[in-house]
């Protein structure tokens, strides 16, 4: 499944990340954190992760992804890496088509966390580059995503993808991977239809027998499905 959010930063909370990242210091090729396969397709920069702006704006992306009751509902999130940022612009422009690793540790020491999800938030406007497109091969084709400053796109970890050569301009985004409670992207689909669902007929018809036993479904499929 791959979800638009909308707004998941504040323009105020975009405009805070974008002056933490002018600092030319903090960028590095972004080579040094792909696996063998991935390597051969990356050519952007990274913001270093060991400095402090890269734990203030983490902290500030996990805090607005967990305001958002859509990206619970899609995600169902077990663990979170700590978001990375990465930047694409000049000779350094693009990513071309790869996987993701299946299993990824925030540090050399840390946990292993499976990625069933990434997320990419988008931290430039599109008026301000060309190309940088994520292209995500999905089920139904090669699905292009380019969405407004503070917007996030969630997509399978299983998938191949790429972000197009930026060929004007400069795009930054912060991206990261969750574990979540459900391993399958096709019962996180069936759960958030259900949960979406239920939503819209509660406004509708306010709580009724009906909507109480189709959420004693919901949890009992989530239930089933969830690895705690
Ligand atoms: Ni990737």
């Amino acid at each position: 499944m791959l979800l638009h959010l909308n707004q998941v930063l504040s323009p105020a909370e975009v405009s805070r990340a974008r002056e933490c990242l002018c600092d030319e210091a903090l960028w590095m090729d972004g080579s040094s954190t792909a696996g063998a396969q991935a390597m051969t397709q990356k050519n952007n920069r990274q913001l270093a992760q060991d400095s402090e702006v890269s734990r203030t704006l983490q902290a500030m992306v996990l805090q607005a992804m967990q305001r958002d009751p859509l990206f619970f509902s899609a995600v169902l999130p077990k663990r979170i890496l700590p978001p990375l940022f990465n930047r694409y612009g000049g000779e350094r422009n693009a990513y071309g088509p790869h996987v993701d690793g299946a299993v990824l540790r925030a540090t050399s020491a840390g946990e292993w966390l499976r990625t069933d999800v990434s997320c990419t938030v988008f931290l430039s406007d599109p008026a301000e580059y060309d190309g940088g497109e994520l292209q995500v091969q999905d089920t139904y084709g090669n699905r292009g995503v380019k969405l407004a400053a503070g917007d996030a796109v969630i997509y399978p970890g299983t998938s191949v993808h790429q972000v197009t050569p930026v060929t004007r301009g400069e795009r930054l985004a912060s991206f990261f991977w969750i574990e979540s409670m459900v391993r399958s992207d096709e019962q996180r689909r069936i759960l958030f239809d259900l949960d979406m669902n239920l939503l819209r007929l509660r406004e509708q018809l306010g709580e009724t027998p009906e909507t109480t036993a189709l959420t004693g479904v919901y949890h009992n499929l989530l239930r089933q499905w969830a690895q705690t």
